[in-house]
């Protein structure tokens, strides 16, 4: 089993904003096609050890492939941990150049609603439940209604999560670290984005750990633009003992082997130090992503 997880953000619909889509899949993004590509992903990452599987509500079909490729496997739910995310809805009707691709509702209507396509499709393989991107303004940490379900779901059996995006990564975090309803901080588990370039909720996840939360980090090769170097990005961002899985969001077999090569790395501190070097300013770095077009 390795630390890595595999991410199906780029594997389960056929537009988004990584970098190198028309190399990686021409101009065939038929539904087939892409679950030919995401299965031949997830056969990969499995016999190379990955037990991490990482989908969302709004990745097209993500869960839906998953799904399907677990089912033809025939692998027992325990073989695998499989993590989604509720809280947005895919309405890009499978285009690639949709004007909008996706919209945020962190509502109790939407969380019944989502769990139940959720469980529809994964059943038993579902393992954790997270909100996906919380922040302070959707007031989705404040809500009680749904954080009282989200108590419940965690009583049925889930892990109870939430992913972060954006400048204030860390202070999200730590406005979840403090939620109590009834009692009970309903999370269990975080994922947010760490890399090289933006490093900044590094702090914010090590106290997420130090609580006995999970830690996921995402987005480790930012999202491309760290691809040329992917071991040393990986291997970083493996190096910090909070992170508990590394995303991988390749979308080839070979960019998946590649992305393993950095099982292998063990950076010194001073090699650590070297690489960090290139961090950029936290409102800068989400500025660039936030231009980063659908393709
Ligand atoms: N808010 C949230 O909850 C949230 C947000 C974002 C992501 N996530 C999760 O994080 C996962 C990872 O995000 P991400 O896909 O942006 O990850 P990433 O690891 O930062 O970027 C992955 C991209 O890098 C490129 N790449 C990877 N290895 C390569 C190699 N060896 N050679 C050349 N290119 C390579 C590929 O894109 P190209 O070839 O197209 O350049 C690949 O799609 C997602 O799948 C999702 O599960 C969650």
């Amino acid at each position: 089993m390795t630390p890595i997880g595999l991410g199906l953000a780029a594997l389960g619909r056929p537009g988004y904003i990584t970098l190198d889509r028309e190399k990686d899949f021409g101009s065939d993004r038929s539904v087939a096609t892409m679950e030919r590509r995401c299965h031949e992903v997830l056969n990969a990452a499995y016999d190379a050890g990955i037990r991490y599987f990482d989908a969302a509500r709004s990745y097209g079909y993500a869960e839906r492939f998953l799904a399907s490729w677990l089912r033809k496997r025939a692998l027992p739910p325990k073989a695998v941990t499989v993590g989604s995310k509720w809280g947005y809805t895919y309405i890009g009707d499978w285009q690639v150049d949709a004007r909008v691709h996706e919209v945020k509702d962190h509502s109790l209507a939407a969380l019944r609603r989502q769990i139940e396509e959720s469980r529809a499709l994964l059943g038993d393989y579902l393992d954790i439940y997270q909100i996906h991107s919380a922040t302070l303004e959707s007031g989705v940490l404040e809500d009680h209604a749904v954080l009282a379900e989200l108590n419940t779901l965690r009583a049925s059996g889930l892990t109870i999560g939430m992913s972060v995006s954006g400048p204030r990564q860390g202070e999200v975090i730590r406005r979840a670290l403090a939620v109590r309803v009834d009692g009970i901080n309903p999370f269990q588990s975080v994922q947010a984005t760490w890399n090289l370039l933006e490093p900044s909720a590094g702090p914010a996840l090590a106290e997420a750990h130090d609580a006995g939360w999970g830690v996921i980090s995402k987005e480790a090769l930012s999202n491309g633009r760290l691809a040329d170097r992917d071991q040393d990005a990986i291997a970083a961002a493996l190096a910090y003992p909070w992170a508990d899985v590394v995303l991988s969001g390749a979308v080839t077999a070979a960019q998946l082997r590649s992305n393993l090569g950095a099982l292998g790395l063990r950076l010194s501190p001073d090699q650590l130090a070297e690489l960090s070097n290139v961090a950029e300013p936290t409102d800068h770095y989400w500025k660039v992503r936030g231009r980063l077009s659908w393709s």
